[in-house]
């Protein structure tokens, strides 16, 4: 078979309805645009951010005349992953994209903890617990998809990036367990490892002096589309586009300390542009 080198079409929502699937951190970003496919595919689904959830159902629903409902919960808390699991309970949701996230930029030693260790809960505790909850229900029914969204930062150490990027490969390789633990249940897990993307992220985060702020990034879109179908697929992993390839080809050759060297330079200081002083 050829490797696809544009979006292959799937059902649109006007055939086949599709199982219902939950995004989390669906607000903005690479999270809205996976549910943005997800409804144009025809799934009916369930947005969960901690802000933003009524503006984005509201765009979602101009592309499909599919369900989609938000829930607004703070998933960095275990009351906000226990009542997206009861919402999810409801509507009968087999397929999860567990995608919310935030990232912590600077010094670690200057980085406020209560700031570290939200990350922590968001990134990595909340989606052990959702797990934990969801997968049961899903052997049990013979049948589910998970989606956990890691990063190209879970290939290297990232030095002013360094919870960021451990979250991340705790989830790359909590996939991959998980994966291989549920072979043969009719359950799979994937996991996606997207480059710099452009989303809101690195405003919150306040990176967009850094160089990694300023180089060319990948589109949403784009990573959402090869999400998408590596989900639907049950593959293992999707790396979403050739800059992301390339970063974790370099990953691949690097020793370790060469790669938290060449990653950590992505997060210093960008140059000023020419003729301004800092
Ligand atoms: N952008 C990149 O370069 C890049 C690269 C690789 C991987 N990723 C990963 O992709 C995922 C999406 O990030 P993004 O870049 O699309 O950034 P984004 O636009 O900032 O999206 C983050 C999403 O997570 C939600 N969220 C944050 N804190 C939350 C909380 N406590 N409870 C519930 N939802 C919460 C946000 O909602 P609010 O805005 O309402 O807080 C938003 O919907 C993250 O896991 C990120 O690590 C991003």
């Amino acid at each position: 078979m050829t490797r696809r080198s544009r979006h292959r079409t799937r059902p649109r929502s006007s055939g086949t309805r599709q199982d219902v699937a939950l995004v989390t951190g669906a607000s903005s970003g690479i999270g809205f645009a996976i549910a943005r496919e997800l409804v144009r595919q025809g799934h009916d689904v369930l947005v969960v951010a901690d802000r933003g959830v009524d503006d984005a159902v509201r765009r979602l629903r101009e592309h499909s005349d599919t369900r989609v409902t938000g829930l607004e919960v703070d998933l960095s808390v275990p009351a906000g992953v226990e009542e997206v699991i009861a919402r999810t309970r409801e509507l009968g949701v087999r397929t999860f994209v567990l995608n919310a996230g935030a990232a912590v930029h600077g010094p670690f030693r200057h980085t406020p903890l209560e700031n570290q260790l939200r990350l922590v809960d968001l990134n990595v505790r909340s989606v052990v617990h959702l797990a934990h909850l969801v997968v049961p229900d899903l052997v049990a029914a013979g049948s589910g998809r998970l989606l956990i969204m890691s990063s190209i930062a879970a290939t290297m150490p990232a030095p002013l990036f360094g919870t960021y990027a451990a979250s991340k490969a705790f989830l790359r390789s909590f996939a991959w367990s998980l994966r291989r633990e549920l072979a043969g249940t009719g359950v799979s897990v994937t996991t996606v490892l997207p480059s710099a993307t452009q989303t809101p992220i690195y405003r919150t985060a306040h990176m967009e002096r850094t160089r990694i702020g300023r180089i060319p990034k990948s589109g949403p879109t784009m990573v959402a589309r090869r999400a998408v179908d590596a989900l639907q697929d049950g593959r293992a992993e999707a790396v979403p586009g050739l800059q992301a390839k390339a970063m974790v080809a370099i990953a691949s050759v690097l020793p370790q300390p060469a790669r938290a060297a060449f990653h950590g330079w992505f997060y210093g200081p960008a140059a000023p542009p020419a003729g301004l002083s800092r």
